[in-house]
């Protein structure tokens, strides 16, 4: 059995090598690759109001860099949320970038040391972190895939997908002890599925020298794995140009159509690395004033955000890479650069980014 199938990948390995060099495993190949060499020219910031809401001023690449909330450190690209100043008008300063380049399908790989998170105390209360991709102006037509994203003193990840008309999935394949929370990615509320284990987001996450999160994209299903810093994985498959998905085993998120094309409902995603604080999900009033833990500590969200800068110490990313792998011909093409980021002035950006300096953080 096993010598009959290798005989089979061989042949057809042959036949496929005379018109192209030979595929990895899986069938993927190494498209783009984001680390400290690259990253702030590859992503630009976003410096505009938060469309949901949050109490958060998103600053410039310059006063990012200036004010030491981006940058590098740990051998990673730091990105992180102002712990020092107490804020009560406009919001506490963040960050938020995407990536210059959007993709049609393929296999997302990031490898993140920490993701904003809240001191033993403050418990997460204030915090909207997300690792997300979306269609920059065509939201929500063109499809939301929220990879990792949640709030206050939320303990597990969800996997989120959101799209512009009626989209139901089912979450057939998925992790045991995951939940399939809502089945309908329309509009704001999406099609939602909850990870089980605290170690997929966090203080949690960060406790475990975070891990890597792997979304892959395809016409059929749109899959979510995570795998801790200490699964024999991160070294043996998922650090190597030639990751094959058939060997990651059950993803935390599967979401498999049940009747809405995936090839309709999401085109051309960029990556979005964003903190936000309160908004519409962590500040509305009802999450809030139900959460016994965090309604303690402040009658709102933005009272608790303004005065306790150092509730935010812990409240940064640190990205070692992100890698985007696609099969031959499934991109068609479509690592489409986009023309700058919204309000972004990138034209000059690069030099001013590249003195971005080092932080002292660990
Ligand atoms: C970092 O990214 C650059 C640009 O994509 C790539 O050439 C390089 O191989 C990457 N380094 C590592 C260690 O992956
Ligand atoms: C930040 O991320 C959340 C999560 O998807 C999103 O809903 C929100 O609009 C984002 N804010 C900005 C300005 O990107
Ligand atoms: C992965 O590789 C790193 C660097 O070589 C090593 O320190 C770590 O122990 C390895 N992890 C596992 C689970 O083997
Ligand atoms: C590629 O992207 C362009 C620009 O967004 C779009 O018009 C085109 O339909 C896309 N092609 C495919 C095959 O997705």
């Amino acid at each position: 059995m096993i010598a009959s199938t290798a005989l089979l990948w061989a042949a057809s390995a042959v036949l496929t090598a005379a018109r192209k060099p030979p595929t990895p495993s899986g069938g993927y190949t190494l498209k783009d690759s984001f680390n400290t060499t690259n990253f702030f020219r590859e992503f630009d910031f976003y410096s505009q109001g938060d469309p949901t809401h949050g109490f958060v001023t998103y600053v410039d690449a310059r006063t990012a860099n200036r004010e030491g909330l981006a940058g590098y450190a740990s051998g990673g690209v730091y990105l992180g949320v102002d712990y020092k100043a107490k804020s009560n008008t406009a919001g506490r300063s963040s960050t938020r970038v995407e990536s210059k380049k959007a993709w049609n399908r393929g296999l997302f790989i990031a490898d993140i040391k920490h993701m904003p998170a809240g001191t033993g105390e403050s418990q997460g209360c204030g915090l909207w972190p997300a690792f997300w991709t979306f269609s920059k102006g065509k939201w929500p037509d063109n499809g939301e895939i929220d990879i990792i994203e949640g709030v206050n003193n939320q303990n597990h990840n969800f996997v989120v997908l959101h799209t512009g008309s009626t989209c139901k999935v089912g979450n057939a394949g998925s992790l045991a002890r995951t939940r399939l929370v809502t089945d309908d990615c329309i509009g704001h509320t999406g099609c939602k599925q909850a990870a089980d284990s605290p170690s997929t987001f966090g203080a949690d996450f960060n406790a475990n020298g975070g891990g890597v999160y792997a979304m892959e994209w395809t016409d059929e299903t749109i899959s979510v794995w995570f795998f801790p810093r200490n699964s024999p994985l991160v070294n043996n498959t998922l650090s190597t140009n030639s990751p094959d998905p058939s060997k990651f085993g059950q993803p935390l998120a599967k979401f498999v159509s049940a009747g809405c094309s995936i090839s309709e409902a999401f085109k051309d995603q960029s990556i979005i690395i964003n903190t936000s604080l309160c908004g519409d999900w962590a500040g509305n009033p009802a999450i809030w004033d139900a959460n016994s833990e965090c309604k303690a500590k402040a009658a709102t969200c933005e009272e608790f955000v303004g005065e306790n800068p150092e509730a935010f110490t812990n409240a940064y990313w640190i990205i070692n890479e992100i890698k985007v792998f696609q099969r031959d011909g499934s991109g068609k093409g479509n690592g489409t650069e986009h023309g700058g980021g919204r309000g972004n002035g990138n034209g000059n950006g690069f030099e001013r980014r590249r003195g971005l300096r080092v932080l002292g953080r660990e």
